[in-house]
């Protein structure tokens, strides 16, 4: 994903993209994707660029002579509400805007008008418009990568007055608007939830007005996700239009679907909440979150196939890597951690095929439950007396990676960081600093506070050989203000993010093979920002087996497998006090990136045995759940059946679970998606063989599945027997 700013090439290559092709006549302006086409036109005149098309491929003669969607004409109607790429709030216009701003005056309206159209290298082009009078500059940035079918945007302001023109407070600064195509009916797809209760796919027709879903809190959230879908009605999983929009983002956000009653639709996406204002300085800019989006002719489940691929290609550290099996100690011994416990842990981790084992919480000075400690980061001298690595050695030895849990980002009152910087938390002077989970968040915007926590980061990682941390943030923001005070101090809801991206850059940087897992509680911080510096997401504290398919169903709708985290605990469910064969459990967790997190201390020789076996067939599929496409055959709660499929090169996985049974007539075979209808496939397993065809019209029997709930199982097909 783009990070950096592009460099303008000569205008004399203007036009010669393969992917962004420029008609200078009309102004027209052509993003290809694989599949696909986004067209939008500049009109130099009215100071404004209008949409045009977004959906299958077009030829650019066409694109350059369609007509834009007529405008408004009665006096109280938006002149082109709905169809502009960039809204402002100023003129005849009364949508939602993507921008909004208050002058040094006082004063809102936004005049725009064109300077330019760049194209720059990369696949990449700029518009670039600024206010007619005003010292504000805007310039919408529009990216298509090498491949695939996701479009990035995102927008630059830059304040190009002086000293004596005053601030620019930004109210509303929008990473896009995209507007839709005209349709009859839209039907909006998101995720909702909780802690330990993330990812609800929850799909309802869109009401004329608006629409926001977002985040409040500082972080991504685990109540929803940077992300909606939306549909005309009548798209089914696999057939179908459906346009997606996501942003990049790992602060408060908002996005909004709007709806005008003239029939028009967009999508507005943006960083930041009503109230979270940002103030440029003369000179100063501010360069937005990236925005991505995709439509998909092929069903949700396209659009899912095709986020998957820009994540894995563009956005994550490591694509190529594979995603080793972890072991992570938090529901065996909670706080009670010591070297002893955690030597016998990762000794039968080890035995069982783990390759990555990590330290949870409770392992740092003062820690002894979640009322204190955090801030204090060094060994707690009962616990680990001899420091952390002779555990890190031991662990090392047994042929596995160290892994140590961190929440650089918090504090608690009872620690010796609070006690010696009290004004490095979020606070507002005169308020409750209100604590959840006993702690508080620290001003990750504050260059003294992100010093501290490369400092100590740096050392934790260098003296005790650590190659993994499980990077956790465990409340939401309250009293949100910065220190600086002022019109623009809940700037820190976007501000705080970015000082912790900072942070993650400049500790890969120094530490290239250490790699990390996002976690906020679970999910509650799971977005393409955070991904573009992370190798995988801790996707729920929720472990139950059960649970976690309606959780991993609305994990798969954006993100891959790849990142996806996913633990066999001990059977009850410490949270659910379900009980669930080991076998399920594990079914479970393959659908994503296979961890351990049970006692492993009390399972039996037969379960260890059970589920050694178990590793080693998900270090044999892993590349195929981690590396290849993914199609939600059976969704969680429609009928008797869940059931995943993954699709590599010459392989392909089957994951099939029924969480409960019930009287009922045989299920009918299962029929595969994204086979060669010509090839043969074999059933590694049973040896049985099919064609590519006969597995997709008329689908794969079903094995049998043992009798009782929570029963599970897995197929394995090669290609080319
Ligand atoms: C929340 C995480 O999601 C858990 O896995 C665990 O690391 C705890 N925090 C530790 O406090």
């Amino acid at each position: 994903m783009t990070t950096e700013p592009a460099r303008p090439v000569p205008s004399s290559s203007a036009g010669a993209s393969r992917r962004v092709q420029l008609d200078e006549e009309s102004g027209t302006v052509m993003l290809r994707t694989d599949r696909g086409a986004y067209v939008l036109r500049v009109d130099r005149a009215a100071g404004t660029v209008r949409h045009v098309h977004w959906g299958a491929s077009l030829p650019l003669a066409d694109a350059v002579s369609l007509p834009l969607w007529s405008e408004n004409d009665n006096s109280f109607a938006g002149r082109w509400d709905g169809t502009e790429e960039y809204p402002v709030d100023g003129g005849a216009r009364f949508a939602a805007p993507a921008l909004e701003v208050r002058f040094a005056d006082g004063s809102s309206p936004v005049e725009p008008t064109v300077q330019d159209v760049v194209l720059l290298e990369g696949d990449h082009v700029a518009v670039l418009l600024r206010d007619c009078t005003r010292p504000l500059a805007w310039h919408l940035h529009y990216r298509v990568p090498p491949d695939g079918d996701v479009l990035e945007r995102w927008t630059e302001f830059v304040h190009t007055g002086a000293p004596q023109d005053g601030d620019v407070l930004l109210v509303r600064y929008a990473s896009a608007h995209w507007p839709l195509p005209q349709r009859a009916d839209w039907r909006l797809s998101a995720v909702h939830g909780g802690w330990s209760a993330e990812g609800h796919l929850e799909r309802s027709a869109l009401p004329v007005g608006e629409t926001t879903l977002g985040s409040r809190r500082g972080h991504t959230g685990h109540h929803a996700n940077p992300w909606i879908a939306l549909d005309p009605q009548d798209t089914g999983e696999e057939h179908g239009d459906v346009w997606v929009v996501a942003l990049a983002s790992s602060g408060s956000w908002r996005i909004t679907a709007q709806r005008t009653a003239a029939g028009r639709t967009g999508v507005l996406a943006g960083e930041g909440h009503e109230g979270a204002e940002l103030r440029l300085r003369p000179g100063g800019r501010h360069r937005t979150a990236v925005s991505l989006a995709v439509h998909s002719s092929h069903g949700f489940g396209g659009a899912s196939r095709s986020f998957h691929r820009h994540l894995r290609a563009h956005v994550l550290p490591h694509p190529q890597e594979l995603r080793p099996v972890l072991y992570n100690s938090w529901e065996a011994t909670w706080f009670e951690v010591s070297e002893d416990n955690q030597i016998a842990l990762a000794r039968r981790a080890a035995a069982v095929g783990a390759e990555l084992f990590v330290l949870d919480d409770g392992w740092f000075r003062g820690r002894e439950d979640d009322r204190s400690g955090l801030g204090d980061w060094t060994p707690h001298p009962k616990r680990f007396p001899r420091g952390l690595r002779p555990l890190s050695d031991e662990v090392h030895r047994l042929g596995m990676a160290f892994g140590l849990w961190v929440e650089p980002e918090m504090v608690n009152a009872d620690s010796d960081l609070y006690r010696a910087h009290p004004a490095w938390v979020l606070h507002l002077p005169d308020r409750t600093a209100t604590e959840l989970r006993h702690q508080m968040v620290l001003d990750f915007s504050r260059p003294e506070v992100t010093d501290w926590a490369l400092g100590w980061l740096r050392r934790l990682v260098t003296e005790n050989a650590v190659d993994f941390l499980k990077w956790d943030f465990n409340r939401s923001f309250t009293e949100a203000g910065t220190h600086a005070g002022g019109p623009d101090a809940r700037r820190v809801h976007v501000d705080h993010a970015r000082g912790l991206y900072r942070v993650l850059d400049q500790l890969r940087a120094e530490f290239p093979q250490l790699r990390i897992e996002a976690c906020a509680g679970g999910g509650g911080r799971v977005d393409a920002g955070i991904l573009s510096r992370t190798d995988q997401v801790w996707t729920s504290d929720n472990t139950d087996a059960v649970d976690r398919l309606r959780i991993q169903h609305g994990f798969s709708q954006l993100y891959p497998a790849r990142v996806m985290s996913a633990w066999v605990t001990d059977s009850p469910n410490p949270l659910t006090g379900r009980t669930v064969p080991l076998r399920f459990r594990f079914h479970s967790a393959m659908a994503g990136v296979l961890g351990i997190g049970g006692d492993l201390t009390r399972w039996t020789d037969a379960e260890l045995a059970e589920a050694a076996e178990l590793v080693q067939v998900y270090k044999d599929i892993r590349a195929v759940v981690q590396r290849g496409e993914q199609f939600r055959l059976l969704p969680p709660g429609n009928g008797p059946l869940t059931a995943v499929q993954y699709v590599d090169e010459d392989r392909t996985v089957v994951l099939i679970w029924r969480p409960s049974t019930a009287y009922g007539p045989p299920e009918p075979p299962l029929r595969l998606r994204g086979l060669e209808a010509e090839a043969r496939y074999r059933d590694e397993d049973t040896g049985r063989e099919w064609s590519g065809a006969t597995l997709m019209a008329f689908g794969i029997p079903l094995p049998d599945l043992p009798p009782g709930d929570c029963a599970s199982a897995l197929i394995r097909l090669r290609r080319g027997w």
